[in-house]
């Protein structure tokens, strides 16, 4: 694969001017592919982190009092222009977050896609008008007009792994309901949604309507979400992150996206077959790193033997090496995100886990991992592995499911293999989960069906329509006749 270097800084965005930080300082991103150099982004100082959320709150009234239809007009002018930019951000995805490459210029369309449909649901949003005498004593000299109003300044995180649509799934609602934004992409990433935010500067974006920090989390996060322009948080990542923005944001409304540990039960009667293609497709492609991989195997003891088997065959046949190379498993996202997995695999060996396959490890690199046997007492049953190991539970009936299920501190999603509705409803309907998928394998999309998480994996919910719900309050106004 040829190595690819660029030393390029690329700019944050404040008032639609690209700029380079005061501070002089950057952050070097490295391909997890290869480790070399996709460029640069500023380490912005805290000044001008301040400076780039007054700059949304202070375009915001205008914003919102733009009309709907020059709004929604920006959002297509957007998707076309991302479309316009499909190799090039999809080469930027594939380099910067190890994604092969046509995924990463999947996301980049799938994306177009979501902006244009958050654009002609946000033309629909629609208030209410209510009469006094609805209720006793109300009377018909009082009447309602309840509007749906912006919170104000939106400010979107988003984590590594989708950096275009993960981002844009929530700048797109922001935007159509007159939001402004405050934009923090992950850090590895960042390079990606700068890219997008190109595509959304040459569309036309109205100055200050949306301005993109970069810095670490860990440095400019507190910062951020506690800034007083900040109106709403939408934030997509990791659990403990997410707790902490909860702990630290308080009195405006919040939307959490954060980890799973979505479990496949297989019954006795599932199609075997089709069950393990999409075991293994959900627990391995991007090398496990989604939020709605399939992170465990929940199996009928009666028939786990034969689906082992399959499972092993089709891991078997995934390829492994780079991303840049469009192989099924990749390099990590960095080395300390395969040292937790490697140490998964370790503590479920080292209490009687059967490795049923395995591989070497390369650096960042880990081949995917197939343990059976898998009991409780190892960590891998419950933590979220966020990489290519996949977990398998034996059962003996349906309630230990629900109770595995029940018990663990994530609820994002579940998925039912079996050929019998009234089983799978049966049991869906004791899950503790935001999605359960029957026949098919834990996944975000399509991007207009709601997409949430309950217990640790989030709360309120995404998807177009209610990520739009999510950006807008009521305001009512009462006529007194
Ligand atoms: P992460 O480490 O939690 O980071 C997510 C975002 O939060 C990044 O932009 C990060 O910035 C920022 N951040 C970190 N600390 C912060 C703080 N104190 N205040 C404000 N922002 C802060 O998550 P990740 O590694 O990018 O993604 C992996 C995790 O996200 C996994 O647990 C996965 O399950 C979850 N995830 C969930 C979904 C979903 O839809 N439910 C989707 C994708 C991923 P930096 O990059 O600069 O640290
Ligand atoms: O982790 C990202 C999450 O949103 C999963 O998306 O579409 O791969 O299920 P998807």
């Amino acid at each position: 694969m040829k190595l690819r270097q660029d030393n390029k800084i690329y700019p944050f965005l404040l008032n639609n001017e690209w700029k380079e930080s005061e501070s002089g300082k950057t952050i070097k991103i490295l391909s997890p592919d290869d480790e070399s150099i996709v460029g640069s982004v500023p380490s912005m100082t805290q000044e001008e982190v301040d400076t780039a959320a007054r700059a949304s709150k202070q375009a915001q009234l205008e914003w919102a009092d733009t009309p709907i239809d020059e709004r929604v007009a920006l959002l297509h002018r957007w998707a076309d222009e991302l479309e316009k930019m499909e190799d090039e951000i999809g080469a930027i995805i594939q380099h910067e977050v190890g994604k092969d490459v046509s995924s990463a210029k999947g996301e980049v369309t799938r994306t177009a896609e979501l902006i244009r449909y958050t654009a002609e649901q946000g033309l629909r949003v629609k208030g209410e008008y209510m009469t006094g005498d609805g209720f006793p004593g109300g009377g018909k000299n009082k009447k309602a007009l309840v509007q749906k109003v912006p919170h104000g300044v939106v400010l979107a995180i988003s984590p590594f792994n989708y950096p275009v649509n993960l981002s844009a799934a929530k700048i797109a609602p922001a935007l159509v309901t007159g939001n402004t934004v405050l934009f923090k992409p992950a850090t590895q990433g960042a390079i990606s949604g700068i890219k997008m935010i190109e595509a959304l500067v040459k569309a036309g974006l109205p100055q200050g309507v949306l301005n993109l920090v970069t810095g670490r989390g860990s440095v400019i996060g507190d910062f951020i979400v506690t800034h007083p322009s900040i109106d709403m948080i939408s934030f997509t990542g990791g659990t403990e992150t997410g707790k902490h923005i909860a702990k630290e944001a308080s009195m405006i409304p919040i939307v959490l996206e954060l980890g799973g540990k979505d479990p496949a039960i297989v019954l006795e009667d599932a199609n075997l077959d089709k069950a393990a293609n999409e075991i293994v497709s959900g627990a391995f492609s991007y090398s496990g790193q989604r939020c709605t991989a399939i992170k465990r195997v929940l199996v009928m003891e009666d028939v786990a033997d034969d689906l082992v088997r399959k499972l092993k065959e089709k891991v078997e046949g995934l390829t492994v090496g780079f991303a840049a190379d469009g192989a099924n498993v990749v390099p990590m996202i960095d080395d300390k995100s395969a040292n937790y997995v490697e140490t998964l695999i370790d503590d479920a060996k080292d209490k009687g886990a059967t490795v049923v396959t395995t591989g070497e490890r390369k650096k960042n690199l880990l081949y995917p991992t197939l343990l059976d046997n898998v009991t409780e007492k190892m960590r891998v049953a419950w933590e979220e592995q966020f990489g290519p190991v996949l977990p398998v539970i034996r059962i003996n009936n349906e309630f230990e499911a629900i109770d595995l299920e029940r018990r663990n501190k994530y609820g994002l999603q579940a998925s039912i293999f079996t050929n019998n509705m009234e089983d799978a409803f049966r049991i869906a309907d004791k899950l503790e989960t935001g999605t359960v998928q029957l026949n098919g394998k834990t996944s975000r999309g399509p991007d207009h069906f709601p997409f949430l998480g309950v217990k640790n994996s989030g709360q309120g919910v995404q998807g177009i329509g209610r990520s739009i719900d999510s950006m807008l309050r009521d305001k009512v106004v009462v006529i007194n006749l």
